[in-house]
């Protein structure tokens, strides 16, 4: 007998319910997530930062349903993180790797960039109108036509951020999202970030980035939240970081 576990409660405009979640790479080893209960709004931008290995990466993945929890319960926009509803979180969620080489897997960039909407089957004509706007938005108008293994560590983060952003995700998980951009395009990332409404989580080293555009902060150490703060203010203050490894 399959016995269905209670989903998570979600109110309006709860985009994500955790609660007591444990996550492991390798089923007989450690938790590198460790009883993860928290929930997040709508609207809100977080900062998720943290010691190299803090588990930041691993949290993005869990959320986006590519590591299933081995504990506890999740849930993304009132979806169970389950192995039978991938197919919906992965139209909820849009995910940057931490490193544009596992993202990028089409022959161009205008063909990776437009892989999830055809995927979606979204028609030719939308679709042309929203990747001529992602383009322009992030400065890849010159790249389309370019094979992707032969572009810049740059170039790669924005043609890959273009195929997340073209998806118009509820939740965004971006991993790094400035890392490898020079700073003119960071700047822009940040501009184009500031001005969505999407829901997102940023994992980065990046406290500038972090407070130009974050309403709350959450502090990973050792797989588990050690501080969840409102704003960004947290980032200024060395002292209380260091408990922390940062
Ligand atoms: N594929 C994997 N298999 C087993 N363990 C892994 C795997 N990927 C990561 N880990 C382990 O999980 C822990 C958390 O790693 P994670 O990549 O989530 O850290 P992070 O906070 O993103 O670090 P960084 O700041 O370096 O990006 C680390 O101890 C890491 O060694
Ligand atoms: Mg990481």
């Amino acid at each position: 007998m399959i016995i269905e576990e209670p989903v998570p409660a979600s109110g309006p405009g709860m985009i994500i319910r955790s609660c007591r979640v444990a996550v492991r790479y390798i089923p007989a080893e450690e938790a590198v997530l460790r009883d993860l209960s928290f929930t997040v709004e709508a609207g809100e931008r977080i900062a998720l930062v943290g010691a190299n290995g803090a588990g930041k990466s691993t949290l993005l993945l869990s959320l986006s349903g590519m590591l299933l929890p081995a504990e506890g319960r999740l849930s993304v926009a009132g979806i169970p993180v389950r192995r039978d509803r991938l197919g919906e979180l992965r139209k909820k969620t849009g995910l940057l790797f931490q490193n544009p080489d596992d993202q990028l897997f089409m022959p161009t960039v205008e063909e990776d960039i437009c892989f999830g909407p055809r995927n979606y089957g979204m028609d030719e004509r939308t679709l042309a109108r929203k990747l001529e706007a992602v383009q322009k938005n992030l400065g890849l108008e010159g790249l389309a036509s370019r094979t992707v293994h032969r572009l810049s560590g740059g170039e790669k983060r924005l043609a890959a951020l273009a195929g997340i952003l073209i998806m118009e995700p509820d939740l965004l998980l971006l991993d790094e999202p400035g890392s490898f951009l020079d700073p003119a395009a960071r700047r822009n990332l940040i501009g184009i970030l500031s001005n969505l409404k999407t829901t997102m989580i940023i994992a980065t080293h990046d406290f500038d980035l972090a407070r130009r555009l974050c309403t709350r902060t959450l502090v990973l150490q050792g797989g588990r939240i050690r501080v969840d703060s409102p704003g960004s203010a947290l980032l200024e203050h060395e002292e209380l970081l260091e408990p922390w490894g940062l």
